[in-house]
């Protein structure tokens, strides 16, 4: 009996802890305590694991234009006879340095199937049954006629969709051809292949394949698909054009945004940077064709209610490569590149660099209003040159903001060099980048609760979870990574009086051509999928909110008490109050959650999880929505204004509750 009551007793006192430490949530929704920028949460984009060429750029044939250091790389000459001489690259330097090789094609009486070419695509050819397939070559003609006869190979080498074309209206100068087909059946991993016959001689370059379901149905467009994921997360910008590929690994290897306008054959190729930077993960086979340039970079941010966000080189090449850098009295055409940049977006068609843009289809200004100067760059070297290019740019257009870099690290002796000599400065953005472990992003949900509110607002420009260590090829886009970011970025939306925009990283993989891991969307030749980390950003976004609201318990933040990490905003749009609110633990919470000074709530709100026992699961082609927002209703008892949320097990929980005017 003695020990019933003990029992007793010891429960009772327990649960008038527990009680005692839970006391409710208190959301101050009387006083919003800051904005939240319609920047806040956007994406940021780079050619790296195929994003763009063998990516979010549609073109199907792989080194159209014979300008990879290997001229016939990605291609396969068929002859059933050998002959010298009858496919043949010609190098025409000095006349046309923007894109020097052709090939030359000598036929004698040829049958088809004598003599051919086949392109292996990037890692294959996505065919689509009963999908039109769009043919173009720019071809010139030395003598006698040839016709094109044109295959989409399946695996087995089946023909899956054909055509022939005799080119019309051809002379010695270079002109189109085009001729569209359909493909009969689907097909992973295809090939593409042309047979040449007649007599003659002719010249080809740019042999070029393009599905007709692009984007928006623009010719020589965008995978729509990977770009439909984009636009239904409403991204407040595009971050482009990278990330390394802006420094490249010596400065020739840098981007450079004039040579990527204009006619797609004078846009000169160059080796992509990631091509050579993982002996682990070689890609001999990967160039950038700038088919998809700073046009088009801002064409997308128009389609999808994106502010676009370049990100210029400084001067500087990667400085875990050769780390070279322009003399500072040789950074004028570094920094007229910048300025040229905000004419070529904002300025009047009358202007040099709008009138490039008008021609490019645009007349109407992309009112570009930000720019990064830099992208992991760091040292002295960076701030010098950073200071000639804000003093140039401010002098011109006082009002335009620039991002600058605080290196590759959250922390450490260079970050805090950078951020004081950044501040200093008073920066507009301050670029930070963490690719850390999940417990770090755990421990960060308060980083920026001390940030000063007066200083340099901060860009989150690259961030994700790795569930091993940077660059391993053993990260995994599994789910306590993902929920481990949901919980730290409750305090970047708490803290958006100092951060205004954030971005995971990298964008995009192909999982037979990546070269960084964890990505947020991972494609093969015909499917995507969102990872877990994908739905966290999406969630966020989605549900951004106009103004930051207080959510305390006890007083303070919720920044891992009981596992729990929490934050809130108001929708003056929708009049709503949205709460997040992510469990980390293995157990079922339940908080209620008291929305103070709310005149009056409605009975119902919505509620949406993302939700996964186990901490190691992953999205896949199979199994896409694994791990997916789960969207049901919650009570709110409308009269106490209060709303009792049940927490499931490692759990990330958005809220949405109407008020009522
Ligand atoms: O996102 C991958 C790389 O990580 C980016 O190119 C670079 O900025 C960072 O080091």
């Amino acid at each position: 009996m003695k020990h019933v009551i003990k029992t007793i007793a010891l429960a009772l006192a327990t649960s008038l802890f527990a009680n005692a430490q839970t006391t409710p949530i208190k959301v101050n929704v009387a006083q919003p305590v800051s904005e939240i920028q319609p920047t806040m949460w956007g994406v940021f984009f780079e050619d790296i694991n195929m994003g763009a060429d063998g990516g979010i750029y549609a073109e199907l044939i792989k080194n159209r234009s014979f300008e990879f250091n290997k001229p016939l790389m990605g291609w396969k000459i068929e002859r059933k006879k050998a002959k010298e001489g009858d496919v043949l690259v010609q190098n025409r330097l000095g006349s046309q340095n923007s894109n020097p090789h052709y090939i030359t094609v000598n036929l004698d009486n040829t049958p088809k199937g004598d003599l051919g070419l086949t392109n292996e695509g990037f890692k294959g050819i996505g065919v689509k049954k009963g999908l039109r397939y769009d043919f173009s070559v720019l071809m010139r003609k030395q003598s006698g006629n040839v016709v094109f006869h044109i295959e989409l190979l399946n695996a087995k080498n089946e023909v899956i969709g054909s055509t022939s074309l005799t080119p019309s209206n051809v002379g010695n100068e270079w002109t189109k051809q085009e001729i569209s087909f359909n493909a009969t059946d689907t097909e992973q991993k295809g090939k593409f292949r042309i047979w040449f016959e007649g007599t003659g001689i002719v010249d080809l370059d740019m042999i070029s394949l393009f599905p007709s379901d692009t984007w928006k149905g623009r010719k020589g467009g965008m995978r729509a698909d990977m770009i439909q994921l984009l636009a239904d997360m409403k991204p407040g910008f595009v971050r482009f054009p990278g990330g390394c590929i802006v420094e490249g690994f010596d400065l020739n290897n840098r981007y450079q945004w004039k040579k990527t306008l204009g006619p797609i054959e004078d846009r000169q190729l160059i080796i992509n940077r990631w091509n050579v930077e993982f002996a682990h993960r070689p890609a001999p086979d990967y160039f950038q064709t700038f088919g998809l340039g700073f046009f088009e970079y801002f064409q997308l941010c128009d389609d999808i209610g994106a502010e676009p966000l370049p990100i210029l080189n400084c001067g500087m090449a990667c400085q875990f490569n050769t780390a070279e850098v322009v003399p500072l009295d040789q950074l004028q055409p570094y920094i007229d590149d910048a300025l040229d940049l905000i004419e070529f977006a904002n300025g009047d068609v009358s202007t040099k660099w709008g009138k490039v843009r008008a021609d490019m289809g645009h007349p109407a200004p992309f009112n570009l209003k930000m720019m990064g100067v830099g992208n992991e760059n760091w040292g002295p070297q960076y701030v010098e040159r950073l200071k000639m290019f804000t003093k140039a740019i401010k002098a011109k257009y006082p009002n335009f903001k620039l991002v600058n870099s605080s290196g590759t690290d959250p922390d450490g002796g260079r970050f805090d060099y950078l951020n004081g000599e950044l501040r200093a400065m008073k920066a507009d953005f301050i670029d930070e980048h963490y690719y850390r472990r999940p417990e770090w992003f755990l421990q960060n949900a308060g980083r920026y609760d001390s940030y000063d509110r007066n200083g340099s607002k901060v860009f989150a420009g690259e961030y994700a979870a790795q569930s091993d260590h940077t660059v391993s090829v053993d990260n995994r886009n599994n789910w306590i990574c993902a929920l481990s970011e949901a919980a730290f970025l409750t305090g970047l939306e708490r803290n958006a009086a100092v951060v205004n925009m954030a971005s995971y990283a990298p964008l995009f993989a192909h999982a037979e051509g990546w070269q960084w891991t964890p990505d947020m969307i991972w494609v093969d030749n015909l499917r995507s999928y969102g990872t877990p980390n994908y739905y966290v950003q999406k969630l966020y976004s989605l549900n951004k909110g106009t103004n930051v609201l207080s959510m305390l318990q006890d007083g303070k933040p919720l920044i891992g008490q009981d596992s729990l990490y929490a934050s809130a905003s108001w929708d003056k749009a929708t009049n709503e109050i949205i709460l997040k609110i992510a469990n980390v633990s293995d157990k079922s919470v339940t908080r209620d959650v008291a929305l103070d000074g709310a005149k009056k709530v409605e009975a119902v709100g919505k509620l949406f999880v993302l939700q996964n026992n186990n901490p190691t699961a992953v999205n896949s082609f199979e199994n896409a929505t694994n791990i997916a927002p789960v969207e049901s209703t919650i009570a709110v008892n409308a009269k106490a204004k209060k709303v009792s949320v049940a927490l499931a097990p490692k759990s990330f929980n958005v809220i949405r509750i109407k008020t009522v005017k």
